[in-house]
């Protein structure tokens, strides 16, 4: 049972739709990359309040891993309520944009996220002095912009109000502010000098067959209650997975995942390669390009 991490070791006495049950849940596997992110964010959390603060960009393709980051980062800092004087601090809030670069409902995914109630039809300067307020009273210290790309999407001048949004918050609140998103945010934010100086980009690359992408399917293995040890590590065994899931940890966790299912289900109590063959299997280019054809 050297293959699995302890607390696992135990889910192999348990039945077959039990353990399947597990394997399908998300679980946080910690990789240099994630850590690295994590350590820039927290250096945000702990910078001096100056006039100009630090913001970063976390920019990486689809379904690899950047909003499983910064959620997770969210929560070590959950809100609390000082003892002292009873006021309630959320110092990091994570909001999703919304899908179109409207300013309104930009502030409204902000104070939605807070619980707070607010009137669809106020005019945006209420929205703006309603946020401001609120997030100076929080005590917040980061912002997080999850799908920033949809706000600084559309024309140019589209993406100039959204970018004045995002200076005049930043400047106002004298908090840090993170944008998450695809390149596109990237591109945006690089049309707009001074905020381009004040936004570190930081990438969260597509897997490579390296020691850290090896290393990964290791603590996959690891987590994964199987009763024989599968060896995903093994050059053959790795560079099928790779390949399946083109790179992206969503990809390779939804691939291991499925082919543990099958490995309970079939008997075999490891993924082979014959496993993974086995699986009803599209990539994701693949996938992208049956759907446009039925579009
Ligand atoms: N650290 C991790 N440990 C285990 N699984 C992970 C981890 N990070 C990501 N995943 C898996 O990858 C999936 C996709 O991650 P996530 O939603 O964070 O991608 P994303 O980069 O935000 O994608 P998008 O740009 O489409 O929003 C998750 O649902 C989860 O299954
Ligand atoms: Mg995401």
């Amino acid at each position: 049972m050297e293959h699995l991490k302890a607390e696992i070791r135990e889910y192999l006495s348990k039945t077959d739709n039990e353990r399947i049950q597990y394997i399908k849940e998300n679980r946080w596997i910690g990789y240099p990359r994630a850590k690295y992110v994590f350590d820039k964010l927290e250096e945000l959390m702990l910078h001096p309040i100056t006039h100009r603060m630090p913001n970063i960009l976390l920019v990486g393709d689809t379904n690899n891993g950047k909003t499983v980051i910064v959620d997770r980062f969210q929560k070590t800092y959950p809100p609390v309520t000082r003892e002292e004087t009873g006021v309630l601090e959320i110092p990091v809030i994570l909001v999703q944009a919304p899908p179109i670069p409207d300013e309104k409902r930009f502030y409204n995914s902000i104070l939605d996220r807070l619980g707070i109630p607010h009137r669809i039809n106020d005019r945006i300067e209420t929205k703006q002095s309603q946020v401001l307020h609120i997030l100076r009273h929080l005590n917040t210290k980061l912002l997080i912009i999850d799908e920033i790309q949809h706000i600084l999407a559309g024309s140019t001048s589209r993406q100039r109000t959204f970018l004045n949004v995002i200076k005049y918050l930043a400047n106002e609140l004298r908090i840090s502010i993170v944008g998450v998103g695809t390149k596109d945010a990237m591109n945006a934010i690089q049309t707009d000098s001074q905020l381009a100086n004040r936004f570190e980009p930081i990438h969260l690359p597509k897997w490579q067959m390296n020691e850290e992408y090896l290393r990964l399917l290791a603590s996959f293995e690891y987590t994964t209650p199987l009763k024989k040890p599968s060896n995903l590590i093994a050059v053959e065994t790795a560079t099928i997975i790779l390949g399946m899931s083109e790179g992206s940890i969503g990809e390779i966790s939804k691939i291991v995942k499925k082919a543990a299912v099958e490995a309970i289900r079939t008997g075999e109590e490891k993924i082979t390669k014959s496993v993974l063959k086995s699986l009803d299997w599209r990539a994701p280019s693949e996938r992208r390009t049956l759907s446009n054809k039925m579009i």
